[in-house]
């Protein structure tokens, strides 16, 4: 026997940039992203546009055109840009990862040339994978649109689509060449998609900052009423958050068994799919925030004050704590119909034992290897009784 044992080192470096107007061709910062690294001058670029943000951005074509022209000594824009729909149905067919290959290979795109997403979470998701997989990887540079994404999944590593009814079943980890965050995307946003951002970034303080806590808990009911410079204060520090986890968490590509920045998460992914999407991820956030938060509370590991502001800041910024599909189909924790099931789904996503991420406090989360059904079950009957009073008193 004889082995030879590998081993690879690999520094992935990506800067966050924070913008207005990236398209007005009087903003030089993308053109700079991709002028500055460029090996080629111009550098083909491709465009992948969110359908979603027509209504709103109604000449975001004709602008990502001009910009392409007023910047053509470095952006030669090698295809027309392409249009896919917005939300969670892009995430559910394999076409669009099919169009966007095609896309790429129109524009004779190679590994020093640029694939642009601009949109949600889960546009970027869906480019973000075709990206890494046309020639084993092309850059990409990821434009976020939504509060969810310019303040968590834009800035991270991960990428993919849903298969088989599980959602992520098929992508890779992959860091993007850069992303440009640009507040002026989020006025047009639904009041939903709005929202739905503000729960991840109250996961991010719950594990990591209790001073972030305090200011959404302070400021959640001008958040809900959208003012943009506390919510463009709240991205910054949530993608702020989850950069530092990524860099210095010591897993940057989930290797291990624990996923700390999915606090709250295997409740939401099963309740996307169990809506069939109809529920938002961020909203699905915000309910497995309240389910895990209730069962630390109930089992003892969490104090009755600190469970009260959790619900109270999720409540406050306009998020739902419970859904009528979180009580359906509880008797056996193995059917596919009811929440419990995305316990034994989470941890085959991840591989090894079940790593449930709990709260001993504020800021000071701990990993829980075995969850007692009966008590989750004892959670979810609390969100609903509590639901329930709020909707009588309104
Ligand atoms: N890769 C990761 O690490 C990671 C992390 C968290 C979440 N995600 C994924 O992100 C997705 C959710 O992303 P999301 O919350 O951004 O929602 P989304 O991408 O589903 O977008 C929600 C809606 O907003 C529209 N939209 C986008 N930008 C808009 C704008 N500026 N104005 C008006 N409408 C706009 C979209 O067309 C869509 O209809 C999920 O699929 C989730 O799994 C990925
Ligand atoms: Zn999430």
């Amino acid at each position: 026997m004889d082995s030879i044992h590998q081993q690879i080192q690999v520094a992935f470096r990506y800067p966050l940039h924070f913008t207005t107007g990236v398209f007005d061709p009087a903003n030089p910062l993308l053109g700079r992203v991709i002028g500055d690294d460029a090996d080629r001058s111009p550098a083909p670029v491709v465009f992948v546009v969110d359908r979603g943000l027509l209504p709103g951005h109604p000449d975001i074509v004709a602008a990502i055109e001009r910009y392409c022209e007023a910047h053509r000594e470095v952006v030669a824009l090698a295809a027309p840009v392409l249009l896919v729909p917005g939300g969670e149905a892009v995430k559910n067919d394999w076409h669009h990862v099919a169009d966007i290959h095609r896309l790429i290979h129109r524009g004779a795109l190679c590994r020093h040339s640029y694939v642009i997403g601009v949109g949600g979470g889960a546009v970027l998701d869906v480019v973000g994978f075709a990206a890494a997989t046309a020639h084993r990887g092309i850059r990409l540079i990821r434009i976020p649109t939504t509060v969810l994404s310019q303040d968590d999944s834009a800035v991270g590593v991960k990428n993919g689509i849903n298969g088989y009814g599980k959602k992520n079943f098929l992508g890779t980890f992959a860091t993007p060449w850069a992303v440009i965050n640009d507040s002026s995307f989020l006025p047009t946003l639904h009041d939903r998609d709005w929202r739905g951002g503000i729960s991840e970034a109250i996961k991010a303080a719950l594990i990591r900052d209790p001073d972030f806590f305090d200011f959404i808990e302070r400021h959640a009911a001008a958040l809900k009423a959208r003012d943009l410079p506390l919510m463009e204060e709240v991205v910054r520090r949530s993608a702020v958050l989850h950069l530092t986890h990524i860099a210095q968490g010591g897993d940057p590509f989930e290797q291990g068994s624990s996923r700390p920045l999915d606090y709250g998460h295997w409740s939401a992914h099963k309740l996307e799919a169990l809506t069939d999407y109809r529920m938002r991820h961020g909203e699905a956030v915000g309910i497995g925030i309240a389910l895990d938060t209730t069962y630390a509370q109930l089992t003892g590991a969490l104090g009755e004050p600190e469970w009260r502001r959790v619900i109270d800041v999720l409540q406050a910024a306009g998020l739902a704590i419970y859904t009528p599909e979180l009580s359906e189909h509880l008797d056996d924790p193995d059917d596919p119909r009811g929440v419990l099931s995305g316990l034994a789904e989470f941890r085959e996503h991840l591989g090894g034992e079940l790593t449930i991420l709990l709260l001993n406090g504020i800021g000071r989360p701990f990993d829980c290897h075995d969850i007692d059904t009966a008590m989750m079950i004892l959670s979810i009957e609390v969100l609903r009784r509590r639901t329930a009073a709020d909707s009588l008193r309104a």
